[in-house]
């Protein structure tokens, strides 16, 4: 069976679709190609996992692919160059289509690649891990890391479609399912109590990969991210709440090197450090950072800082961030469980404590 959720943004709006066959549904893609130009954007594991099903559908088509190594440590300006390689090799004109087919370093490099080619040409995402599945997939945030800040160069650009096979899950390992909880996670906290709860009570189900648990977490997920990418596309507000644990975590990203700690990993420890902050303000009961704390190790995360990455270094790379203004660090916390705060300039006193103790004991 297949859902679809609408992505609300008026003349750009367009569908989500995702359940148990969706690879297999040709119409699914080609009614959102609109020229017979097409490229496909992969990377070296899941080509031979994926690309044939995808490029079954599209023999009618001028059909280019590209295979790009696999990593965030290539996730960089340099890597987006042999796309535009191809596209300019084939000739490809701006009514050419892109397909984006990975987990989230394919997604961002693509689209942020699609963004720029010709000022822009259409681009479709096929999600193929969670967490691209339930966040970086949607909302039309695309680009690449520099050697100094995660994501600081890069463009909005929504897909004309995401589609989303619930079936490519089963290659992925569980490491990389439990960094797309990470994710997951973060919508029950930052506004939605309810499917907090329902994760909570159902995590062994998820970790077990039982399909009808994975699909009810992507829907969710889906439809959390769909309402507030309507409401604030271009991160003016609200749509500041989706990184919660973001701020510490790239910084953890960045400090140890991209790549050593995979994002929803990163994400897990920030949230949980985000969450001790929390409670030092005063808003987050200490049992409320215990059951958060917990809920990330059931889903197989860690949840402390690494020992090498000292206060200072995370001041240091937390001053580089989208997020900041006029130099100072703005954090995403929480009021309580199910209600994240918009971004706040946070004394250093408090936020030294956290960076200090949180997850130091040992
Ligand atoms: P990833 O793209 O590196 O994929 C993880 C690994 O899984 C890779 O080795 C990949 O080749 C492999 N893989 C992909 N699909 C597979 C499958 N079906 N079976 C087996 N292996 C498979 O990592 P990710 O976690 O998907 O994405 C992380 C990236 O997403 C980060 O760069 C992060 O910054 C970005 N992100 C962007 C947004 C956004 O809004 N644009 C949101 C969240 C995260
Ligand atoms: N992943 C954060 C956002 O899409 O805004």
């Amino acid at each position: 069976m297949m859902k679809t959720i609408e992505v609300q943004l008026g003349d750009r709006s367009y569908p989500i679709y995702m359940g148990s066959d969706c690879l297999h549904q040709a119409d699914l893609l080609t009614r959102h190609i609109k020229s017979r130009q097409v490229i496909i954007v992969t990377n070296e594991t899941v080509a031979p996992l994926y690309l044939e099903k995808v490029q079954t559908h599209l023999q009618q088509y001028e059909l280019e692919v590209v295979i790009l190594p696999d990593g965030e440590k290539y996730k960089t300006l340099t890597i987006m160059d042999k796309i535009f390689d191809a596209l300019m090799t084939r000739k490809f004109s701006r009514n050419a289509t892109l397909i984006a087919l990975g987990g989230g370093v394919i997604g961002d490099i693509s689209g942020f690649a699609a963004a720029c080619y010709q000022r822009g040409i259409p681009f479709i995402q096929v999600p193929t891990t969670l967490l691209a599945q339930v966040d970086s997939s949607v909302g039309g945030k695309t680009g690449v890391n520099h050697a100094k800040g995660k994501n600081m160069i890069g463009a909005f650009y929504q897909p004309q479609a995401v589609i989303i096979d619930v079936e490519v899950l089963d290659t992925l390992d569980d490491r990389q399912l439990s960094a797309g909880i990470a994710e997951v996670i973060k919508y029950g906290l930052i506004r939605d109590i309810g499917f907090f709860n329902w994760i909570e009570a159902n995590i062994e189900k998820i970790i077990a990969r039982d399909k009808g648990s994975l699909i009810y977490i992507i829907e969710k997920s889906c439809h959390n991210k769909a309402e507030i990418v309507a409401a604030d596309e271009r991160e003016s507000g609200i749509r500041a709440i989706l990184n919660l644990g973001h701020t510490f975590g790239h910084a953890i990203e960045t400090g140890v090197g991209y790549g050593k700690y995979l994002h929803g990993e990163a994400v897990a420890i920030g949230t949980c450090q985000a969450a001790d902050l929390s409670m030092r303000l005063g808003w987050l009961k200490n049992t409320d950072v215990a059951r958060i704390i917990a809920l990330f190790k059931k889903a197989g995360l860690p949840t402390e800082p690494p020992e090498n990455l000292k206060a200072q270094d995370f001041i240091d790379l937390m001053a580089v961030d989208k997020k900041n203004i006029d130099g100072n660090i703005r954090l995403i916390l929480l009021n309580e469980i199910g209600k994240a705060t918009l971004p706040l300039d946070v004394d250093r006193a408090p936020l030294l404590g956290t960076l200090n103790e949180y997850g130091r004991s040992k």
